[in-house]
């Protein structure tokens, strides 16, 4: 009786699926999920370190950044000093506090939307702090801003209640 002899022994063996056990799934998918996380961690600890100040603490002055380093029309958020820096498209600069005149919640900035968001009771601030809504008939309250050896620098002592948002309210380095 012939016996057929297979040319090549191990094809089966390679071309087969390996046979994954359950230890080995679930080390993958750790692994996976670990590295998932590290990802996104660091991504967060990049958007955290841009919107910390460099200096100082709240209650105090502090300094944010360059003059040149903003971009006019942007919105930067200072986690740390609780205020929203805008640089305005004339190259002004306007430091609303994010709490909301209403109950105190902290407002967001939407960029999509360009306004400010309060999601306790969903008031709406322009992006001046203007109020937006019936709720809360006044602006969000600001922070003189300070120009110092070409760095912008926020005054935290006190917030400043206003009604509505005034060019003045807004400044302008030199
Ligand atoms: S606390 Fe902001 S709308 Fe009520």
């Amino acid at each position: 009786m012939k016996t057929k002899i297979d040319p090549n022994p191990e094809k089966d063996e390679l071309s087969l699926p390996k046979k994954v056990s359950r230890r080995d799934f679930l080390g993958i998918s750790l692994k996976a999920l670990g590295g998932l996380a590290a990802v996104e961690l660091g991504a967060a600890g990049i958007l955290f370190l841009r919107s910390r100040s460099i200096g100082g603490e709240f209650g105090g002055i502090m300094t944010v950044g360059k003059i040149e380093e903003f971009t006019p029309g942007s919105v930067m958020e200072v986690d740390d000093g609780n205020f929203y820096l805008i640089c305005t498209e004339d190259s002004g600069f306007l430091a609303v506090y994010r709490r909301c005149p209403h109950l105190g919640c902290t407002v967001r900035w939407m960029e999509n939307e360009q306004k400010f968001l309060c999601p306790c009771h969903s008031a709406t601030f322009t992006k001046t702090g203007d109020f937006n809504n019936k709720l809360v008939a006044r602006a969000l309250d600001y922070f003189p801003v300070i120009f110092d050896k070409g760095m912008v620098k926020v005054d935290t002592t006190a917030p400043i209640v206003r009604e509505n948002h005034l060019p003045e309210h807004v400044s302008y380095p030199g």
